[in-house]
């Protein structure tokens, strides 16, 4: 038998490798359960990754939302924390950093996005209301039909088309929103809400050039525009690679230009931020500001700390700065890539471009004899569960849920299950590993069958549902 050279993963490519910017100062043990035990583990959570325990999981990628490793600076801002319940001088330092990095005038702070989801809702929608975006996301679309408003999904047709190779399928369609705005009048639309990166189109930026043009279109009718900022940076890192005139502008200046052509922004801080708690609402608005920080001390707490520690502030504040380093947005983006090199190579259905901060497996293409109603891609966690102890979780029919209007299930075009790869905690040898249990699932995929309900939830079902398998 012959044995080939090993090579590394840049002589593959005909470069040099290159590195994570960081070493590790401190580890937590992981380890991989039996077999048997997982399957024990899987029956026990019904099916559904959401209800495992984190110590039967080998390898987590169940979400990349407050499971970022923080740095020795945030850990030691953690020691600054000043718990003064009014006025804490980490609430200013976080207040700074926001304006210097996004541009924004107020800031309230709130426990976690959908803490800022819920206020922006409440203050500014009125029921019978329309709210285009580009794509939903699943607890801002329900924070936005709490308050009586309609989503109307308003992407490039590209987005829904899973192997579609546009760089920047996040943008909007302006002919889509153009023509709500002749049908329902800008005056039921209270903004356009717009998300940087798009998660559940699995993981797509939006260009520089589309943010502008919206801004124009929502200028001759009177729209604001609201910022979903929770990926922004990973975004701006794909205008900065992709977007003709910005390969020479840094991270930091592409993602304040962007924040720009916006009104404001809130932020799930838990992912972008490198913090496992927090998050805010930014606008630039006073009076809109007064209504917010009222607000925000029913629901909330005190405008000055919103649902957080001084502590988590802290954290957060230095966060700010060091996830619009360059170096670090490349390593992120580029680990998450390298997954997605592996997969696309062994032909893995999946989504492409690969996005942000997750690979989207094509539940449709493991299994595609499977009708939607028997749950593809929350078979496929469970699945990929089973074999490696390996944890994703469901973005198609489950996620999407119900229409409050008619009850029935909606089925997305996109039927995915995620992988979502949590900011500087796993390593290359980690990705390999998980490659091949991804393999292992899709060599494995004749004769599944699916799932089905046995317990829904009445909101955000994916997170507690509970399933069995079809017989
Ligand atoms: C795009 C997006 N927006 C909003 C949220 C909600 O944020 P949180 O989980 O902090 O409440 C998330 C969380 O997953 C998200 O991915």
């Amino acid at each position: 038998m012959t044995q080939s050279t090993p090579q590394t993963m840049g002589q593959q490519y005909g470069r040099r490798s290159w590195a994570e910017p960081w070493k590790i100062k401190m580890v937590e043990p992981i380890r991989v359960i039996s077999r048997e035990e997982r399957a024990k583990a899987m029956t026990e959570a019904g099916y559904n990754t959401f209800l495992l325990r984190s110590a039967d999981v080998y390898i987590d990628l169940l979400t990349d939302s407050g499971t970022s490793a923080m740095s020795d600076r945030q850990w030691a801002g953690i020691m600054l924390g000043d718990e003064a319940y009014a006025g804490s001088r980490n609430f200013y330092h976080l207040e700074e950093a926001v304006q210097t990095y996004y541009g924004y005038r107020y800031l309230v702070p709130t426990h976690q996005g959908r803490g800022a989801e819920h206020l922006i809702s409440q203050a500014l929608i009125k029921p019978g209301q329309y709210l285009p975006g580009n794509m939903y996301f699943t607890t801002t679309r329900l924070h936005q039909e709490l308050a009586g408003g309609t989503f109307v999904d308003v992407i490039i047709d590209e987005a829904h088309d899973p192997y579609n190779l546009h760089p920047f399928k996040g943008n909007v369609d302006l002919d889509k929103l153009q023509a709500l705005i002749d049908k329902v009048g800008a005056e039921r639309i209270p903004y356009v809400s717009l998300a940087g990166t798009v998660n559940m189109a699995g993981g797509q930026p939006v260009s520089m050039a589309n943010v502008r043009a919206l801004r124009e279109l929502c200028d001759r009718h009177g729209v604001p525009i609201y910022l979903d900022a929770t990926r922004m940076v990973e975004n701006a890192y794909f205008i900065q690679e992709q977007e003709e005139g910005y390969a020479d502008k840094s991270i930091a200046e592409i993602t304040k230009e962007f924040c720009g052509y916006t009104d404001g922004a809130w932020m799930s801080a838990k992912k972008d931020h490198l913090v496992n708690i927090g998050g805010w609402l930014a606008v630039n608005d006073a009076e809109l500001f007064d209504a917010l920080r009222n607000l925000v001390v029913i629901y909330e707490g005190l405008h000055t700390y919103g649902g957080m520690a001084g502590r988590d502030m802290e954290a957060l504040a230095i966060g700010i700065e060091e996830a619009v380093q360059d170096d670090h947005v490349h390593a992120r983006v580029g680990q998450v890539r390298y997954l997605g090199d592996l997969l696309t190579c062994w032909g893995i259905p999946m989504v492409q471009p690969v996005g942000g901060h997750a690979i989207f497996l094509e539940a449709r293409g493991f299994y595609p004899h499977m009708p939607q109603d028997h749950l593809p891609a929350q078979t496929l966690a469970a699945e990929l569960y089973l074999d490696s102890g390996v944890r994703g979780m469901e973005r198609g029919i489950v996620s999407a849920g119900r229409d409050p209007k008619t009850g029935d299930h909606r089925r997305p075009a996109l039927e995915l299950m995620r992988l979502a790869i949590p900011r500087r905690v796993y390593t290359q040898a980690h990705m390999d590993v998980v490659a091949e249990a991804i393999k292992a699932a899709y060599d494995a995929r004749e004769g599944k069958l699916g799932l089905k309900f046995v317990y829904e939830p009445k909101h955000l079902r994916f997170f507690q549902a509970r399933f069995e398998p079809m017989e």
